[in-house]
């Protein structure tokens, strides 16, 4: 089965909040401590040198690789020091250090704790390992704190509350950082955005953060956290964006939240919450943009009221126990663009409840549309063609849909995955599907279709993965597919396709996971230039009328774990070529017209687990070390 896995965690953990502030241009800074330093030279002295033996000491613990802290000498006013920006007023103190980015390896010295005038502090991105020191609580006037992406282990200090002017916290992206998020961080009242995600905090999440009355970006996402959602996170007024995906949060989803009408982005996917959406869930959250709650255990159904979230751009809710009909009137989110309802239990029975596809022809921004393995039976509306042509990935696998693919599909054209796998769909592939030269995941497999396979498939040249098994397709395989250079799994099997193997498709060496036709009407040889599917795991060729010598090139297949042949009119000796093939890991050839003896060579592939060669005119002796 295909998965749109990836996309939704790249949504769940989606952080692009911040950006604002950017720190001063360097040139700027390099002027201002030219003055400086000619103003000292001219005998201005320094009021204080405290914080000159402080920056001394940080550089002290770190590594001298770091080549950026060379010019951190007395030769120059550590003013003018890389990354270092001096007060106007109080010219001696500094007032912001900014390392981010320099390849900074070594601990944070405790001595950061007597910079006591400094509004900024950025050391994000640089390979710092050890604690962060609680000095940091002397830092009264921290606006920015800015500590991702380093190595840092510990817990977070609880005096880094003292830091009653912080503004902006990104403690982020530090794996081995621990234990609890410190309840006295409910006392920051400056606190605008904290970000704490991807690190390994564990505990609960402190009710007390409820209090943080001007914070609007929260994430704790990607941590161990246990326990139940605050109600009071729900009552803080200016709370824009709330971020705790990926943890372990459980108990009931605080109603409280329903009412954030400040809240635009709302994450809180792969996680054990529970509870139902309120019937009037359009009227709490004006400003709703983004809305994921997937992977939990959310049931109940999704209310009409949905659609009154008219800034809606994200509702992405698989992986839960919803069930019933989806709101009809899904056409009046304009700004939709992902709509996932994956794994769930809703179902259409009939027109009137398939009438939310027909709604979302409206919304023209629409890229993801997919529902996958619910309940959703009936005919598929013909207007489906009608979604979005900047839709990108459309997905019904895994119901009981009926129906036929629209002969109009080439609509498409900005298409990448296409999923109607696993369902009762049934008439042919429109030729139209030729169009979607955007395509890389074409699933049709286990429906009815029936029908020749189009050759204009062959114009799918980006297609990584083609599934058309289980169908009741006819016809030759087109000669085209050897056109798709992408390809990287191939099944056509147990279909009524006949004619020849096109030696075309044994050109492609991009398939690596299988090449299925097993279960066809195919005859003729195994064209000999299957030798060239260098990268293939599995070769299925099972129940054709498939004839002739099984071609000696095949030991080509270097990397084959899997070759099953069985049940065709394949003749002559067993290629002893295949003892190239040093994975082979199941070989199955009975029931074909083989003869001569089993070579000997067989007993040199090591990897060898099952081997049927029964029904055969094979002879002589089974070699030794084979098996048994
Ligand atoms: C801090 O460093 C990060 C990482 O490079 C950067 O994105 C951010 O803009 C910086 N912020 C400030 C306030 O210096
Ligand atoms: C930091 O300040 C403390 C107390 O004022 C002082 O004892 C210590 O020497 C200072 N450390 C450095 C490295 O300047
Ligand atoms: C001290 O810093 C200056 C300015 O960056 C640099 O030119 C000089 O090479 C440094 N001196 C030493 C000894 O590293
Ligand atoms: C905690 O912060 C306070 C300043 O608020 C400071 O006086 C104290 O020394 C800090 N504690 C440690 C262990 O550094
Ligand atoms: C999480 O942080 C680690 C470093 O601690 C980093 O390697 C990883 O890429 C981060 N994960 C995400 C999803 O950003
Ligand atoms: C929130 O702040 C109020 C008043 O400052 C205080 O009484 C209350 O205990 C705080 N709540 C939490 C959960 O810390
Ligand atoms: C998640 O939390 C539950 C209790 O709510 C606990 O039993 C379980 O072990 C936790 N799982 C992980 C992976 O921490
Ligand atoms: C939501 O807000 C409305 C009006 O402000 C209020 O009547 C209602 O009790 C609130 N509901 C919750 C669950 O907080
Ligand atoms: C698409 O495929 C058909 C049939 O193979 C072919 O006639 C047509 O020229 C192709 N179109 C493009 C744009 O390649
Ligand atoms: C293949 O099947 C089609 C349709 O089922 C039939 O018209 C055609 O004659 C068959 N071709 C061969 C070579 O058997
Ligand atoms: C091998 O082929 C025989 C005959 O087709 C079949 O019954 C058996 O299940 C096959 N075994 C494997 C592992 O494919
Ligand atoms: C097969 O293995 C045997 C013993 O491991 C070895 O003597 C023989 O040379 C091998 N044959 C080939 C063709 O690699």
């Amino acid at each position: 089965m295909f998965h749109t896995k990836e996309e939704r965690v790249k949504i769940t953990t989606h952080r692009t909040m911040w950006r604002r502030g950017t720190p001063l241009p360097r040139r700027l800074v390099g002027i201002k401590c030219l003055v400086l330093l000619l103003l000292s030279t001219m005998g201005v002295t320094r009021a204080h040198d405290g914080d000159e033996s402080a920056l001394e000491a940080f550089k002290e613990r770190i590594s001298d690789h770091s080549r950026v802290l060379s010019s951190w000498n007395r030769s120059i006013s550590y003013c003018a020091w890389e990354g270092v920006t001096c007060s106007q007023r109080h010219r001696s103190r500094v007032v912001a250090l900014d390392l981010n980015s320099q390849g900074l390896a070594g601990t944070i010295s405790p001595a950061v704790g007597n910079l006591t005038f400094l509004r900024t502090l950025n050391l994000s991105l640089n390979p710092l390992y050890g604690k962060i020191p609680p000095s940091i609580g002397s830092l009264h006037r921290l606006r920015y704190l800015g500590l991702q992406g380093n190595m840092l282990t510990g817990a977070i200090p609880s005096n880094i509350s003292h830091c009653s002017s912080l503004r902006k916290m990104v403690i982020a992206d530090n794996k081995g950082l621990q234990g609890s998020i410190p309840s006295e961080i409910g006392n920051m009242q400056s606190l605008r955005l904290v970000h704490l995600y991807n690190n390994s905090l564990t505990g609960t999440i402190p009710s007390s953060l409820g209090n943080l009355s001007q914070v609007s970006i929260l994430s704790l996402a990607a941590n161990h956290l246990q326990g139940s959602i605050p109600e009071g996170i729900g009552n803080i007024p200016s709370l824009e964006f709330l971020q705790l995906a990926i943890n372990n949060l459980s108990g009931l989803f605080p109603l409280s939240l329903y009412n954030q009408s400040s809240l635009h982005r709302f994450y809180v996917a792969d996680n054990n919450l529970h509870g139902r959406l309120p019937a009037d869930l359009g009227r709490g959250l004006p400003n709703m943009q983004q809305f994921a709650m997937g992977d939990n255990q959310f049931t109940g159904v999704v209310p009409p009221s949905l659609t009154n979230l008219s800034r809606l751009q994200v509702f992405d809710a698989p992986n839960n126990g919803f069930s019933g009909v989806v709101p009809s009137e899904l056409g009046r989110l304009q700004y939709l663009r992902w709509f996932c309802l994956d794994v769930n239990k809703f179902e259409a029975n009939n027109e009137r409840e398939w009438q939310f596809l027909i709604s979302l022809t409206n919304c023209s921004r629409l890229r993801l549309m997919s529902i996958e393995q619910n309940r959703f039976s009936g005919q598929l509306p013909t207007s489906v063609s009608n979604l979005s042509t900047n839709i990108q990935e459309l997905s019904i696998l895994a119901n009981n849909i009926s129906g036929t693919i629209p002969s109009d599909i080439g609509n498409f054209i900005g298409l990448e995955v296409l999923h109607l796998g696993h369902n009762l769909l049934t008439g042919i592939i429109p030729d139209s599907i030729g169009k979607l030269t955007q395509l890389k995941e074409l699933h049709l497999g286990y429906n009815n279709l029936s029908g020749f396979i189009p050759s204009s498939i062959g114009n799918l040249t980006g297609l990584s993965k083609f599934d058309a098994s289980f169908n009741s397709l006819e016809g030759p395989i087109p000669s085209s597919i050897g056109k798709l250079t992408k390809l990287s799994q191939l099944d056509l099997s147990r279909n009524h396709l006949n004619g020849t193997i096109p030696s075309e498709i044994m050109q492609l060496s991009s398939i690596s996971i299988y090449l299925a036709l097993s279960y066809n009407l195919l005859k003729g040889p195994l064209p000999s230039e299957v030798g060239k599917l260098v990268n293939l795991g599995q070769l299925l060729l099972s129940g054709n009328q498939l004839s002739g010598k099984i071609p000696a090139t095949i030991g080509g297949c270097v990397v084959l774990e899997t070759l099953l042949m069985d049940g065709n009119s394949f003749q002559g000796n067993i290629p002893p070529s295949l003892k190239n093939i040093k994975g082979l890991t199941v070989l199955n050839l009975t029931n074909n017209k083989l003869n001569g003896s089993i070579p000997g060579d067989l007993s040199n592939i090591t990897s060898l687990e099952e081997l049927y060669l029964a029904h055969n005119d094979l002879s002589g002796p089974i070699p030794e070390l084979l098996g048994i």
